[in-house]
């Protein structure tokens, strides 16, 4: 019986250790994780796309031309990455966005440059965070790896953004 029963327990091991191993499946925090990567993504591409048509210096129009490409590049990534788990890319962007939106829109000239930068300086120190806290804490291993190639683009924006902040 108590031979049996060791003999279970070393199965159960077994089993919970191939469970913790398995980093192909995606938990609850990769989903969270998910989540909050696309309302911080579609959040900057939507005020970027308004930056391009109504930034006032030509560095701040130039900043968010280049911030739409790198962000279409990871977008990409991240749908690919997506797709071979059959996840639906998250298309909805940051809960106070419609707020915010409307707040940048109504801006001019340097007013609309300087939001727009606060914003931008605001969700990129939010992603940083939470790529950081992914790449630490996260468990799932194709998700870690697009977030570590990722950061460094996100940490670019994010200093580029203060510059111009900055210099206005
Ligand atoms: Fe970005």
């Amino acid at each position: 019986m108590l031979k049996t029963m060791a003999a279970s327990l070393v199965a159960l091991g077994l089993v919970v250790a191939q469970g913790a191993a398995d980093d192909s499946k995606v938990n609850e925090a990769d989903r969270e994780f998910i989540e909050k990567v696309g309302a911080c993504c579609n959040t900057e591409v939507k005020l970027s796309e308004m930056a391009t048509k109504s930034g006032s210096r030509s560095e701040v129009k130039d900043f968010a031309k280049n911030l739409l490409d790198d962000h279409a590049k990871l977008k990409k990534e991240f749908e690919t990455v997506l797709k071979n788990k059959s996840i639906t890319p998250p298309t909805t962007e940051a809960k106070n966005f419609k707020e915010v939106a409307e707040r940048v829109s109504s801006a001019k000239g340097a007013d609309f440059d300087a939001l727009y930068l606060e914003h931008m300086i605001k969700n990129h120190e939010e992603a940083v965070k939470l790529f950081e806290t992914y790449l630490k804490d996260g468990n799932n291993t194709d998700l870690k790896q697009w977030a570590k190639t990722s950061l460094p683009t996100l940490t670019q924006h994010l200093e580029r953004a203060k510059k111009l902040a900055a210099q206005k």
